[in-house]
């Protein structure tokens, strides 16, 4: 699929004539950054058991649960970059193309890509809340070497800022997706399989609203077959470059060097 692929040009034309485009996000995004997706061929969980993440089983074996977390979501994803998608996104952001990022995942690859507008439907692993005190630290400013790690105010057990399975979304993030399926013109989902509630639902909710749902998936998702108006069939990184080149390839052809003035695309 290239820019002038007729689906890459409609979802291009789509997203300029919105007021209001979000992207809606999942692990998918960050598969070419090297994370794997939970579900599907390698996935999280098909190797670890989803009991991992939920809050009562973190309670009660917090140093069992703490050496694995800790394996998966630091030592390995600790070092993740963003790819071009997650650029491209916020440099749509930047040129006021894009509203906002809601994204289901916690890898905070959206912020370091520079995007503002971001809400972790599902919270940040970069961030480590105390269970009594409620203190909040950057993850860099505790030591992981001993686990589990306790709070330095008060002594009580830290946790990774994200939502474990069986705990509430936060207020914030949720009221920004309701927000975001009423408001919007385009919702851009990229990489979800839309199968965990409560996530799942907002593109639902947007269709309901008449919102134009484009998606960007190498496979059919739950949205593909029911909503999904514009399915780009690839990864995020073609996919996005694809539309970002469809976007601002008129940019291109006005200037006469031919410099990509208007999209500095970072990353390798
Ligand atoms: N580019 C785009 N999409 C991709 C890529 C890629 N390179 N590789 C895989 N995908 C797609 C898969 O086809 C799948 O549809 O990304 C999706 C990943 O699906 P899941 O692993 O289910 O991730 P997600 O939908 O974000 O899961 C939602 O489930 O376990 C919870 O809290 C966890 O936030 C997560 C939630």
């Amino acid at each position: 699929m290239s820019r002038n692929d007729p689906d890459i040009q409609r979802a291009a034309t789509a997203i300029r004539k919105s007021n209001f485009t979000t992207a809606y996000t999942g692990a998918g995004i960050s598969v070419e950054s090297g994370i794997p997706s939970f579900r599907g061929e390698g996935g999280l969980w098909t190797k670890y058991d989803p009991k991992l993440l939920d809050i009562d089983h973190f309670l009660l074996e917090p140093l069992r649960s703490w050496k694995t977390i800790k394996e998966i979501f630091y030592d390995h994803f600790g070092k993740a970059r963003p790819n071009r998608a997650h650029f491209i996104l916020a440099e749509m952001e930047k040129k006021g193309i894009l509203g906002r990022t809601i994204t289901q995942n916690i890898d905070n690859l959206h912020q370091e890509a520079g995007s503002t507008h971001v809400f972790d439907f599902h919270g940040n692993s970069r961030r480590l809340v105390c269970l009594s005190c409620g203190a909040i630290f950057p993850v860099g400013e505790v030591n992981l070497d001993v686990l589990p790690p306790t709070c330095r105010l008060c002594g009580g057990l830290l946790k990774p800022d994200y939502v474990f399975f069986g705990e509430s979304i936060p207020h914030i993030a949720l009221s920004a997706a309701y927000e975001a399926a009423s408001i919007s013109d385009v919702f851009l989902v990229i990489g979800t399989t839309g199968e965990v509630m409560p996530a799942n639902q907002f593109p639902f909710l947007a269709k309901e609203n008449g919102v134009t749902i484009i998606e960007i998936n190498p496979v059919e998702s739950h949205y593909t077959p029911a909503i999904t108006d514009i399915f780009l069939k690839g990864k995020a990184t073609e996919m996005m470059e694809n539309l970002a080149e469809a976007l601002f390839a008129p940019a291109l052809e006005n200037n006469q060097d031919g410099v990509n003035q208007d999209l500095e695309i970072h990353g390798e």
